[in-house]
C-alpha cells in the first residue's frame, strides 16, 4: 500500500499557501493548514474536520502553543513537508513602504514573529516527525530581502533576510536528520499581498514583463517537497521573472 504523506501549511486560506495545499491534496497528501480565521468557503477542505487550527503567527504566546496544536491532528504521523508560508506585508496609509525609522516596534515584533520565529518555532517542533519521514521545510522569504523595495516595508524585508539565514543554519543542522530546509523568494506573484502600483514594478524592474503565477510557485514548492531535490538543502530560490537581475 502506499504511504499518505502529510503536510503542515501554514497560511492556506489564500494566495500561494491556497494553492500549495490544492495542489497537495490533488497528489492525496493530507494537508493540516493554520491561520487566523477560518477557512473561507472557496477552499475545497474548509468542511473537513480536524485539519484546521486558528492561530495568530504574528503573536509569540500563540505560536508557542502552535506545535501542541498541530501535534494530535497528526496523529502520530510522519511529516513530510513543512511550508512555513503565512505573511502579511504592511503597508502605509496609501499602499507606500513603511520605512526603518517610523515603524512601531511594535510592527518590528510582529514581522519577526510571523517571518522567523514561527518557522523556528514550528521546524524544530516538528523536527522528530519531519526526521521520521525524510522530510522537506519550505521557507517562503522574498526579493525584498535583497534589495530595498517601493512598497514592502523595511521591518518586512529584515525579517524575510533574517529567515532565509535560519534556512541556512537549519538545513546545516538538519541534513544528519535527513531533514532538507530550503527557502524561495518570490518577486512579485498574482496575489492579495501585492501593492495598486505594482504595474510599474512589472513595466520597469521585471525583465519577463509580467507578474508570476500561483501554480508557477506552487511548481517550485512541490519540486522541492519531491524526491527530485534529493540532493538539494539550504538553497534559496529565486522565482521572480529576472526582477534580481
Ligand atoms: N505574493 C508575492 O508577491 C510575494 C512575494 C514575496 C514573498 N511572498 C511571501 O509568500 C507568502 C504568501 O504570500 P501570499 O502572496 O500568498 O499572501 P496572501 O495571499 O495575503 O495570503 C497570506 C496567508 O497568510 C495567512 N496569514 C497572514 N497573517 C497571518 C498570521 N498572523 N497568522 C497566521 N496566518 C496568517 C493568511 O490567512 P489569514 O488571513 O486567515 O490569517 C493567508 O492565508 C508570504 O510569506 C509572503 O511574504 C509573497
Amino acid at each position: 500500500m502506499i504511504e499518505q504523506k502529510t503536510a503542515i501549511v501554514t497560511g492556506a486560506s489564500r494566495g500561494i499557501g491556497h494553492g500549495v495545499a490544492q495542489r497537495l491534496r490533488a497528489l492525496d497528501w493530507r494537508v493540516i493548514t493554520v491561520s487566523r480565521y477560518p477557512l473561507p468557503k472557496e477552499c475545497p477542505w474548509n468542511d473537513e474536520f480536524n485539519t484546521h487550527v486558528e492561530l495568530d503567527l504574528s503573536d509569540l504566546d500563540q505560536i508557542t502553543k502552535t506545535v501542541d496544536a498541530l501535534r494530535p491532528l497528526l496523529g502520530g504521523s510522519k511529516l513530510h513537508a513543512l511550508i512555513n508560508n503565512a505573511g502579511i506585508s504592511p503597508k502605509g496609509a496609501s499602499g507606500e513602504r513603511v520605512n526603518s525609522l517610523t515603524t512601531d516596534l511594535k510592527v518590528w515584533q510582529e514581522m519577526y514573529n510571523i517571518n522567523f520565529y514561527a518557522p523556528l518555532i514550528l521546524t524544530r517542533g516538528f523536527a522528530q516527525e519531519l526526521s521520521n519521514a525524510r522530510g522537506s521545510v519550505v521557507n517562503l522569504c522574498s526579493i525584498a530581502a535583497y534589495r530595498v523595495h517601493p512598497f514592502a516595508g523595511a521591518a518586512y524585508a529584515a525579517s524575510k533576510a533574517a529567515l532565509a539565514a535560519l534556512t541556512r543554519e537549519m538545513a546545516a543542522d538538519m541534513a544528519s536528520l535527513n531533514v532538507r530546509v530550503n527557502a524561495i523568494a518570490p518577486g512579485e506573484i498574482n496575489t492579495s499581498i501585492l501593492s495598486p502600483g505594482t504595474q510599474t514594478i512589472v513595466d520597469n524592474n521585471i525583465p519577463m514583463r509580467r507578474l508570476g503565477e500561483v501554480s508557477e510557485v506552487v511548481d517550485l514548492i512541490e519540486f522541492l517537497c519531491s524526491p527530485k531535490a534529493a540532493y538539494i538543502t539550504g538553497a534559496e530560490i529565486p522565482i521572480d521573472g529576472g526582477q534580481r537581475v
